[in-house]
């Protein structure tokens, strides 16, 4: 969220013809300090589902505060930057309202590539201007380097990123050419040279670094397979961040220096969750080898003759007289938008006394948390969403596991494959429950592409269907029985 914000900082500043308040009086950095608090106190709610509405509503505060305070601070006309906050507004109230929840991690990654781009330009504009007005114009110009590098990197790799998990066809594939590390280290070498070269105020190659960066943005990104998406977003999160950091250190702005490093360091933290939820190391997600390695035939050796279909009307007769039943939301009940189909369903089981828990995964659906904030909209209380540690030892207590939409989150492959694309990434163990009632369209596989044994497991069931239509045939036939 404060990324976004950032974006309305970082583009105030530009239409402002980037007047850093540099004699700033006091009413200004009063209004900062109140903005900088604001900005930690939204980080802080929105550690808890409870208080994260609040946390985001402190934050916009924050940003509104830190745009009118620096807008006062310049000479420009009202009526352009009011202009500036009214298109701006439009097109984030337009954007926040069409966009669909499966769409939103990619809207993540383009907002993560726009502050990128933001940072990129306010620092050009300064190093056009020269940064020989500034204070120190050594640390002003490496500012600006660092700004150009880590923002026009931010930007392209994000539109990739989002490419990907747009699943475009020219970008779903992992891609790469002979030799790219070697290429991108040596573009990285360049680029930091560059940089150290706008240390004496010259201005000219600020745009070789940037069209530089610009590729290995590119390059950086494309060889990544999807399934790692949720860390690369994370990460470019984090550099967009810093970016807006740096640029805050070429134009003096405190308030800039403070958002982006907060947003680099929660971005930074965020990575290494996601990391750890795929049990994937850093430089594994950035430089190893994602690889799809199981064909179509392989899904034909694995559930030839072992697939077992059912019905909503057996499905709710097994239901009748259980104790405990654990739903296990994924991609495909987003897809399907049967969240408050699922709630209703949770709560004619709860009517009979069944206990209903919700089993999440770190990283099921395609963004963090994206499960929660579904759930939440449905008003599923939050006490029954349970994390994965957490659930994971009773699996072998339920009796009805409903697996909704997931698929990689519950493959069983990556505990017993060290081969899989997934091995090791920790996994919910549905398969340990007494019965699991798989819903989904067909048997395609999920994100990572391979197929799931699970499937083909003596205690599952396959209920085939679109997740919103299967439940609410589930639901009528619960209220039949
Ligand atoms: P997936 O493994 O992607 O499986 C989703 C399943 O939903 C598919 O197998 C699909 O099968 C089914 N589905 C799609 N539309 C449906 C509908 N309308 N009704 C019912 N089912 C539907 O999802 P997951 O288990 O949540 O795992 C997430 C994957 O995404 C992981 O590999 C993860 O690494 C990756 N990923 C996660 C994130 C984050 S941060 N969460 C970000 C990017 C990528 P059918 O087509 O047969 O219906």
């Amino acid at each position: 969220m404060i990324d976004i914000l950032i974006n309305n900082l970082l583009l105030a500043q530009e239409s402002i013809e980037l007047v850093a308040p540099k004699n700033a009086n006091q009413f200004v950095q009063v209004g900062y300090l109140v903005a900088i608090v604001l900005f930690i106190s939204g980080i802080k709610g929105l550690t808890h589902p409870r208080t994260a509405v609040r946390g985001n509503q402190l934050g916009a505060l924050g940003m509104l505060v830190a745009v009118l305070v620096t807008l006062y601070a310049t000479e420009v006309s009202p009526i352009v930057w009011l202009a500036g906050m009214i298109v701006g507004t439009a097109g984030g109230v337009w954007l926040a309202r069409t966009v669909q929840m499966t769409q939103m991690p990619q809207l993540v990654a383009l907002f993560n590539g726009f502050g990128g781009i933001a940072s990129v330009l306010v620092a050009g504009a300064e190093v056009l201007r020269g940064t020989g007005e500034s204070t120190n114009i050594a640390v002003a110009g490496f500012a600006a380097g660092l700004t150009g590098l880590i923002g026009s990197v931010t930007f392209t790799g994000s539109l990739v990123a989002a490419a990907k998990l747009q699943e475009l066809p020219q970008f779903k594939k992992p891609f790469s050419i002979g030799g790219q590390k070697i290429i991108n280290a040596l573009l990285l070498a360049i680029g930091l040279l560059l940089a150290l070269e706008l240390c004496d105020g010259t201005a000219w190659e600020y745009f070789p670094l940037v069209l530089l960066a610009l590729v290995l943005g590119v390059f950086l990104v494309t060889p990544i397979g999807g399934a790692d998406m949720p860390v690369v977003i994370a990460l470019l999160n984090s550099y967009s961040g810093l970016a807006a950091a740096a640029a805050g250190f070429v134009i003096s702005n405190n308030v800039l220096i403070v958002a982006g490093a907060l947003v680099g360091a929660s971005g930074l933290i965020l990575t290494n969750i996601m990391c750890k939820a795929m049990n994937r190391s850093l430089t594994n997600v950035l430089f190893g080898k994602f690889e799809v390695t199981t064909s179509a035939a392989d899904a034909d050796e694995v559930y030839a003759g072992k697939i077992k279909s059912t019905s909503a009307d057996e499905v709710a007769m097994l239901l009748d007289g259980v104790q405990r039943v654990v739903v296990v939301p994924g991609y495909g009940l987003a897809v399907a938008q049967a969240q408050h189909v699922v709630r209703e369903m949770a709560n004619l089981l709860e009517a009979e006394g069944v206990t209903v828990e919700y089993a999440i995964h770190p990283v099921a659906g395609r963004m963090p948390g994206h499960m929660n904030v579904l759930l939440a909209e449905a008003d599923v209380p939050y006490d029954q969403l349970k994390e994965m540690d957490e659930i994971n030892p009773t699996f072998s207590q339920c009796d009805v596991a409903i697996v909704i939409g997931a698929n990689d989150v519950v493959n069983p492959v990556a505990n017993t494959d060290p081969t899989s694309p997934i091995a090791g990434m920790p996994i919910l163990n549905v398969h340990e429950a007494r019965t699991v009632v798989m819903i989904k369209r067909s048997l395609s596989p999920g994100f990572a592409g391979i197929p799931n044994p699970l499937f083909a497991a003596d205690n599952c069931l396959m209920l085939f269907g679109d997740g919103k239509k299967v439940l609410m045939e589930l639901v009528a036939a619960l209220k039949e029985n």
